[in-house]
């Protein structure tokens, strides 16, 4: 009998590793063979610990489970979730990225190895550099990490660019609220990332690479540099990569914990040992990046998809989608939501299929008033835009920004000028300060809102004023995308401003 247990650091936080112990000793005692397997998470993190138990026909789930449930678990007493992939939560999904994640050891190049992993990097390792990113751009992948700019473009710059030496650098500073995708591979299937750097590398002729892994993932940072060393013992990763006569290699670093940081060219100074503030652009990190070599910056889920892409062929990638966002979406639902986790999908599910049929609703069962998608950069999307389809277009025309697809449910008890002040406030106690509409224009923000908050209604005027500014005037997202929480908290939720005026009064 086999039992998985995730290891994936949520499940963990909910008791996993109590519960694998728990079952290790029990079964012991009571003559049991079991092989405990500690797998990555499914992703339906209110069922964690999720607990799966093959005997020979499929595995069912049962959970969440607790130490006190293992002695039914073993009598088979214990009421089952069924096969779990038929959960509907898991069932309506599309698999690509995540396909393994939950499934294998996340540790075992041979598990990986039988269910597709490395098939990718082999066909590439066959192929041109101009092949190989001819397939990247005919999968019309786009950056995951938010800003949604074509993958096949990006390397294609960075190929043609004439040069001693490249880099691949992957951002896995995943500093959006409500976002963990990136975490979530890198614990449960992080040989997918390292085949995706090496294809990535082999694309655009980079030989080494380097992982920017925020230090408040220590399971991560761990899982990651354990999957390095069994690469290049297996000869993944090294001068010979899968005998094709290429090199790549890479390794991990770690970053410490600045949200500016997820920015990229403050990410490469920081990956150069200074301090992280942002780089003008241009130059353009393809053509000068880390140590003013070409480099590729791409997101922990861009690289992940790239494997499959390779396995199946570009199209059957690019079949799935909308308008030009094509594949899937990995979103990720967090915060007031019934059903909270990680859902896998082609581009075009609408904000409020996400919201009440995916995630079921709120957890607490009060009415949804607001959801912030993209991250502490995104806007508020009320109930009147839950008509709008996930795609970067189709967000960006309802005011919206898709950013890594992290999603942020509220009830009818959040107050969004509350809200809007927090961005605000975000945005000053994490600006890197280099330029002043960013660094003054925050600070200046939150007094604003706390003006509107004692019931000074003319000052709307000037916070919309500043907004502007901010958006016009920022050298990077940061400041530049914080006046979209606060003006879509003040256009959609005015009441929420007017009320503060009439406490005031
Ligand atoms: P950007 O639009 O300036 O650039 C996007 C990417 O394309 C960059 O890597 C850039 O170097 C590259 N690029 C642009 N033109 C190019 C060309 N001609 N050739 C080759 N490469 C080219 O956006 P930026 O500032 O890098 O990212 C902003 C986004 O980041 C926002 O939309 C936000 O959603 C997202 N974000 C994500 C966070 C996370 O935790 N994942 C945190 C904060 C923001
Ligand atoms: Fe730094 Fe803010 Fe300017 Fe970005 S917008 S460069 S974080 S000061």
């Amino acid at each position: 009998m086999k039992i998985y247990v995730p290891i994936d650091s949520a499940a963990k936080a909910l008791g996993a590793d109590e519960v694998a112990e728990t079952i290790a000793r029990e079964a012991k005692s009571r003559g049991i063979e079991a092989r405990i397997i500690r797998n990555g998470t499914r992703g339906m993190i209110w069922l964690e610990p999720l607990v799966e138990i093959d005997q020979g026909q499929g595995r069912i789930g049962y959970g969440p489970v607790t130490p006190e449930d293992v002695p039914a678990l073993l009598d088979g007493k214990l009421d089952s979730l069924g096969p779990v992939e038929e959960i509907p939560f898991f069932a309506r999904q599309t698999r690509l990225t995540f396909a393994r994640c939950g499934v294998i050891d996340p540790l075992d190049l041979d598990d990986y190895r039988a269910h597709g992993g490395l098939a990718g990097l082999r066909r590439a390792a066959a192929m041109s550099q101009a092949d190989i990113i001819a397939e990247v751009t005919k999968s019309g992948l786009r950056g995951r990490g938010g800003a949604g700019f074509p993958t096949g473009i990006k390397w294609k710059t960075v190929m043609e660019a004439e040069a001693p030496q490249k880099y691949i650098v992957c951002n896995a500073d995943e500093g959006d609220s409500g976002t963990f995708a990136d975490r979530m591979i890198m614990e449960g299937d992080p040989f997918t990332l390292i085949e995706g750097m090496a294809i990535a590398g082999l694309g655009v002729g980079a030989t080494r690479g380097y992982v920017y892994l925020r230090s408040e993932y220590p399971d991560a940072i761990r899982v990651m540099n354990e999957a390095v060393r069994i690469a290049r013992r297996n000869g993944v990763l090294g001068p010979d990569v899968l005998d094709s006569g290429r090199a790549f290699d890479m390794e991990i670093r770690m970053g410490a914990g600045a949200y500016v940081c997820g920015e990229e060219t403050s990410l490469l100074n920081s990956l150069e040992g200074k301090r992280g503030v942002v780089r003008a652009k241009p130059p353009l990190p393809a053509l000068e990046g880390f140590l003013g070599r070409p480099t590729v910056v791409n997101n922990v889920i861009s690289l992940a998809t790239v494997p499959v892409i390779f396995e199946k062929g570009a199209q059957t990638y690019a079949d799935l989608g909308i308008g030009r966002s094509r594949g899937t979406v990995t979103l990720q639902i967090a915060g007031n939501v019934r059903h909270g986790g990680l859902f896998e999908t082609g581009f075009g599910v609408t904000l409020g299929e996400i919201v009440n049929e995916i995630g079921g609703g709120t957890a607490s069962g009060r009415p949804v008033k607001a959801v912030q998608v993209g991250g502490p950069l995104g806007a508020y999307m009320p109930a009147n835009k839950f008509d709008t389809p996930t795609g970067y277009e189709e967000f960006d025309r309802n005011g919206g920004l898709i950013g890594h697809a992290g999603l942020v449910v509220f009830d009818d008890s959040a107050d969004m000028l509350k809200m809007a002040r927090f961005a605000m406030e975000f945005c000053a106690v994490e600006s890197c300060g280099k330029c002043t509409p960013c660094r003054i224009g925050a600070v200046r923000g939150v007094e604003t809102i706390d003006r509107i908050a004692e019931g000074d209604m003319a000052a709307t005027e000037l916070l919309t004023d500043l907004c502007e500014t901010m958006k016009d005037g920022s050298l990077c997202a940061l400041g530049g995308f914080t006046p979209l929480p606060v003006m879509s908290a003040l256009t959609h939720f005015p009441d929420d401003f007017a009320c503060h005026k009439e406490a005031a009064e």
